[in-house]
């Protein structure tokens, strides 16, 4: 099964995504988290992502079509995706479209999680990961059970991510308006969208999803 997550910043996709992958070994391809490590690496890619990701704008779409593209053509994409913040514009729509008929794959979903911007400042702003593991946070809605100690790893060291802010959110949300909720009609053309209540607690989103994935496959 391949599905996309769609919804604004802080939607809930990278928590969604890690919890699919726990539980039906699907694998989270996030665009942000690979242009994040090509930052943290300091390659090419990194060095012309870095200023525009802190800034909220949007990657080149070559760039990005370019890095998924590679990561696709890995084994374990085989066994089935989660696209998180992939496609965000038409053009890009337009290239997965190509390069899962290139690579013979298919999606099956398109799950748009519906949420209340105002509401999702505080869930960016409130948000931190494990500095060792990656596993995500947040100071109000799920803090580690053991203050300052990462429930997965063990470790005491945290980060927060430079892009979120209050002014750099409101850019990224207007980026999500402008130009990546303009590509839910293509999917909607081919009968693939399907929208789950983004402002439920986190478990019951995830079992609104599941129900989606528990569906009928496309025949
Ligand atoms: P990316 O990393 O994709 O960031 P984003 O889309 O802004 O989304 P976030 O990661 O901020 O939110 P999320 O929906 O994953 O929320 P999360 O689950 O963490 O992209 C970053 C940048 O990279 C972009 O701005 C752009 O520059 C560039 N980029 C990436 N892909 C690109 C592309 N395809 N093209 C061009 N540029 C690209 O949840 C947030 C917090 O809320 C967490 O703390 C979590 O614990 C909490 N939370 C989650 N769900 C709930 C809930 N139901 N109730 C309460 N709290 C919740
Ligand atoms: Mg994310």
């Amino acid at each position: 099964m391949n599905i996309i997550l769609l919804g604004p910043p802080g939607a809930g996709k990278g928590t969604q995504a890690s919890q699919l992958e726990d539980e039906r070994g699907m694998v989270q391809l996030s665009t942000g988290d690979m242009l994040r490590a090509a930052v943290a690496a300091g390659s090419e890619v990194g060095m012309r992502a870095k200023r525009v990701m802190e800034a909220g704008g949007l990657v080149s779409d070559a760039i990005v079509t370019g890095i998924l593209s590679a990561r696709l053509d890995e084994e374990d994409a085989r066994a089935g995706f989660i696209l998180d913040g992939y496609p965000r514009t038409t053009a890009q729509a337009g290239a997965l479209d190509a390069l899962l008929a290139e690579k013979g794959m298919r999606l099956d979903h398109v799950i748009e999680l519906v949420v209340d911007e105002e509401a999702l400042v505080e869930r960016i702003t409130g948000r931190f990961t494990c500095a060792s593991c990656g596993e995500g946070y947040h100071d109000r809605f799920k803090q580690p059970a053991a203050e300052g100690v990462c429930d997965v790893c063990g470790s005491a060291e945290f980060a927060r991510r430079p892009d979120d802010n209050a002014e750099t959110v409101r850019t990224r949300m207007a980026e999500y308006r402008a130009k990546t909720e303009p590509i839910l009609p293509h999917y909607e053309a081919l009968g693939l969208v399907r929208h789950v209540d983004g402002m439920a607690d986190i478990a019951e989103v995830n079992d609104a999803i599941e129900t989606i994935l528990d569906g009928k496959p496309r025949g």
